[in-house]
């Protein structure tokens, strides 16, 4: 099949969170199979790897001229591949709107108020691209609100436009809690008949929604666990949508998130101390374990249980539960490694944590690809509350490096991590530690008593971890399991093979 995928952030163009990493390891995964895969994002000069060399597509001739509200705004495509793969990258170059000191936001505050404008322009740009380039796509894959736009491009303007006639869509949710929403004028940036504005299509709670748009005209929707997909449909997880979800249902279906083992594999890391497998596990860890204490400035001890996080400090971490159990994880005597940055209360409690405790607590706020790596290797847990997780990518990092995971039991969480009761050691299916939160009515209701129970699972953690033998069950589990993407891309090749007949029938 043809399959085009499509993506604000893809490893190594550009990343904040886990969607770049699925939006690179998603296509390789599929070309491995076989299939003609391009992937397009948007070329951000500050961020993308700087080794990678592209050329820019004069000689196929794609200059970018789009009407966007009132103005009519330029751009170009550069060209270049995904690393180790045959994959085609097509980065959509706009210096205006991408060459910027973030990607969604500018480093030191919030959010580019033109975030709308800026990806209604990469969204068309694409389906002009795709058409000038006569890629005749069998699918276009679009992932999260920036490219919300493009299924209703499809099923619209493109629908009787040689080269789409058979073009189908798919919709993947990987964070309901952002959806592109604006003020109801934003309509015309889109470009859109006003006649969608309405409740059953791109309008929501009265703004305009580039991610109910997606949702509502792509031919199947995703999202990135089991666990996830049905959750979004109660209101508890829904974040206003949940109604909408529950409509689509019957289209709607969760794919557990793969790991790309090109990139995280121990065997392989260039990133870490010593390089290991389950086979080397004691020695590789207890290495990566002294040299992480060492570059973070802790006290090197090799039988101190260590925690690691590597996370965007929002919401829906669960900081604010850490927040309030902070004496009894001094208490715990463990030592906690953490990288991240993202809400200023968040930095400032866990910067503050490292400063008064700098050999038992360390702090590093930024982004930091390699000290990430660092730390799965390194840690002997990690630590993972979140409130709501669509799938969480760290879990199943530190499980393929023999990090034990603690986590919340929702989304992909639950699907992935398998509580070490006893029950469950004993049949050797336990992988980490795992909890419910007490059921709320809103997503990010504060509860004491939730972190409480986390205060206790960390002593759970603590207990299992001084039993050598146990542990070592605990974090060989993890690291013999397969957390690459082939079972989930077979999954996705599926998907499209039943919208890509049902689209030949349609043409019959
Ligand atoms: P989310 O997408 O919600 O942020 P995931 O667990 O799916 O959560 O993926 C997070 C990804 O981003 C992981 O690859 C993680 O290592 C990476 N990451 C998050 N914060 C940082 C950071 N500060 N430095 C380096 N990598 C980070
Ligand atoms: C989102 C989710 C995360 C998921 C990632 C990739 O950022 O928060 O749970 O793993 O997307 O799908």
């Amino acid at each position: 099949m043809k399959i085009v995928l499509t993506s604000s952030e893809a490893v190594p163009f550009g990343k904040t969170g886990g969607l770049a990493d699925v939006a690179s390891g998603l296509p390789k995964a599929l070309a491995k199979r076989g299939h003609d895969v391009s992937l397009f994002v948007p070329h951000y000069p500050q961020f993308i790897d700087q080794s990678i060399s592209h050329t820019r597509l004069f000689d196929f001739n794609v200059p970018i001229n789009l009407a966007i509200g009132e103005e009519t705004i330029a751009g170009s495509v550069l060209k270049t591949v995904l690393p180790d793969s045959n994959v085609d990258v097509y980065l959509v170059d706009q210096p205006e709107l991408f060459d910027r000191d973030g990607i969604y936001q500018s480093a030191g505050g919030g959010q580019y108020t033109d975030n709308c404008k800026r990806f209604a322009f990469f969204c068309r740009a694409i389906m002009q691209a795709i058409d000038t380039l006569q890629l005749c796509p069998d699918v276009i894959h679009a992932n999260d609100w920036q490219t919300g736009l493009i299924p209703a491009l499809l099923a619209t303007e493109y629908r009787e436009q040689p080269g789409f006639e058979k073009t189908r869509s798919v919709m993947t949710i990987h964070n309901l809690a952002f959806q592109g929403r604006s003020w109801h004028f934003d309509m015309q940036l889109t470009g859109m008949d006003w006649k969608y504005f309405n409740w059953e299509q791109m309008e929501s709670w009265g703004e305009l929604n580039l991610l109910k748009t997606g949702i509502v005209f792509a031919d199947k929707i995703t999202t990135v666990s089991p666990t996830y997909a049905a959750e979004i449909q109660t209101p508890q997880f829904g974040c206003g949508l949940d109604a909408v979800l529950r409509h689509w249902s019957d289209d709607l279906l969760g794919i557990i998130n793969g790991s790309d083992t090109d990139l995280w594999n121990p065997a392989t890391d260039p990133h870490i101390a010593l390089r290991y497998d389950a086979s080397t596990i004691v020695a590789g860890k207890a290495k990566c374990k002294q040299a992480l204490q060492h570059e973070l400035g802790l006290d090197e001890k090799a039988h101190v249980p260590l925690f690691g996080m590597v996370s965007r400090m929002t919401d829906q971490k669960g900081f604010d539960l850490l927040e309030h159990i902070e004496t009894q994880l001094i208490d715990s005597g463990a030592q906690f490694a953490f990288l991240g940055s993202g809400e200023p209360q968040f930095e400032t409690f866990i910067a503050k944590l490292a400063s008064e405790h700098p050999k038992q607590v360390a702090a590093k706020i930024g982004f930091d690809n390699g000290l990430a790596h660092r730390i799965e290797a390194g840690s002997d847990a990690y630590l993972m509350p979140s409130y709501f997780e669509p799938c969480g990518l760290n879990q199943m990092y530190s499980m393929q490096y023999g990090t034990v995971p603690l986590v919340c039991r929702v989304g992909g969480l639950a699907d992935t991590v398998v509580d070490a009761s006893t029950e469950n050691m004993a049949t050797n299916q336990a992988n980490g530690f795992s909890f419910d939160r007490i059921p709320q009515t809103g997503e990010y209701t504060f509860n004491p008593q939730d972190a409480d129970q986390l205060a206790f699972q960390i002593e759970r953690v603590i207990d299992m971890y001084r039993n050598p033998e146990l542990w070592n069950q605990l974090r060989m589990r993890g690291i013999l399991q397969d957390w690459s993407w082939t079972p989930s891309a077979a999954k996705f090749e599926e998907l499209y093979k039943e919208i890509v007949s049902a689209a030949l029938e349609d043409a019959a």
